[in-house]
């Protein structure tokens, strides 16, 4: 390269580095730029500190129409401000193997990574659709790497629990002997057929399915897989094995027949509380707030947490819950992460992050249209 050039290249390279001026404000539902000043490419994500540092995995979206809801894999942004974020690239990329699950063309969706202090280990859930089968296979997928920015290695997919009933699960249920297809869909009887657990019968010698998915780590340490079940009527909460990498067996039906897709948990006051949406695919629907005493429950449905309009509120401000957020060293600070989603362009989706205000003991959700970098610090 001419002398010339370089110098010209080196000043071009620092010119774009200064017009990228930092982010003083979160503005919910806005372009997010990163470091490249790209829109914020990891939805339906989650966020983990290390070594004080902030990741930020999710859902790296290709801008494509609905039809293509595939992607590439997992996006990684790391930020030390949770305002400013630096693109790390993919941790998880697709496989270019027609033999692997994990091929071009399957679906990713709601990544979420936990550091395992025990083995050092960085482990990636998502919620994983084969290629070609729509939302069909409803499997979770976990991958490991030795670096929190990756590349994680896939290990493998499943269908969680098989051969084991729920903990809270009845004698008299897993005897019952109304099966699938014996009932029309979404009369009374059915519904009540699916609380008393008809897809778990169904589905108990194949794996449960597992759709939108959280992690949640409880206090003593033990780490839980978090997912939508039974054609998405009822969430299941699975405990993860000590490495993270496997399920115990140990699982509960929590919420049985009530729809709860797109779980975000935290426990804040001595209780636990719990963000869901209803099941209306990529079109928002009213916030749900469930809260219980215990991980495992019981956990009681207390409405809907979002105070705005009325049209806001039958919206959640037009978006999904994916996760909540604590800001390392603010006890009482939590922000609730959510997805505007844009069907027609995935990868445009908006981050709509709102701070977590209390209300009578319970957590509730106002619009702010800008949130001050001062509160997260
Ligand atoms: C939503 C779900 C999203 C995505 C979408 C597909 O209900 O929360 O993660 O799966 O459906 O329609």
């Amino acid at each position: 390269m001419k002398k010339g050039l370089l110098i010209f290249t080196f000043a071009s390279i620092s010119l774009i580095g200064l017009c990228q001026k930092p982010n003083t404000l979160i503005k919910p539902g806005e372009v997010w730029p990163d470091n490249e000043g790209n829109h914020i490419n990891a939805h339906g994500g989650g966020i983990i500190n290390y070594k004080g540092t902030w990741y930020w995995f999710g859902e790296s979206r290709l801008p494509r129409t609905e039809k293509d809801r595939t992607n590439y894999g997992v996006g990684c942004y790391s930020s030390k401000d949770l305002i400013n974020w630096k693109n790390e690239g993919l941790a998880l990329r697709v496989i270019n193997d027609t033999a692997s699950l994990l091929q071009p063309g399957c679906v990713i969706e709601r990544p979420k990574v936990l550091f395992n202090k025990k083995t050092g280990k960085f482990v990636m859930w998502f919620h994983h659709e084969l290629k070609g089968q729509g939302y069909k296979a409803a499997m979770t997928g976990v991958a490991v790497s030795d670096y929190v920015t990756g590349p994680y290695k896939y290990i493998r997919s499943l269908r969680p629990n098989a051969g084991i009933w729920p903990v809270n699960f009845t004698e008299e249920q897993k005897n019952a002997s109304v099966k699938d297809g014996d009932l029309k869909s979404w009369t009374e009887e059915w519904k009540q057929a699916v609380r008393d657990g008809l897809f778990v019968r169904r589905d108990f010698a194949g794996g449960q399915m597992a759709r939108d998915m959280n992690l949640f780590v409880d206090r003593d340490g033990k780490a839980w897989h978090i997912h939508s079940a039974e054609e998405n009527m009822t969430l299941h909460f699975s405990e993860l094995t000590d490495d993270y990498l496997d399920f115990t067996g140990k699982y509960y039906r929590v919420l049985p027949g009530d729809s709860n897709e797109a779980p975000a948990l935290f426990f804040a006051r001595g209780k636990y509380f719990m963000f869901t949406s209803g099941t209306t695919g990529w079109r928002p629907n009213p916030c749900r707030l469930a809260t219980a005493d215990k991980l495992a429950g019981e956990w009681k449905a207390v409405g809907n947490p979002c105070r705005g309009t009325e049209e806001e509120n039958k919206v959640t401000f037009g978006s999904q819950s994916t996760f909540v957020l604590q800001p390392a060293g603010k006890k009482n600070i939590f922000i609730f992460m959510a997805d505007r989603w844009t069907p027609q362009n995935l990868a445009d989706s908006r981050h709509i992050w709102l701070p977590i205000e209390w209300e009578n003991g319970l957590p509730m959700i106002k619009w702010h249209n800008e949130l001050d970098i001062k509160m997260l610090k």
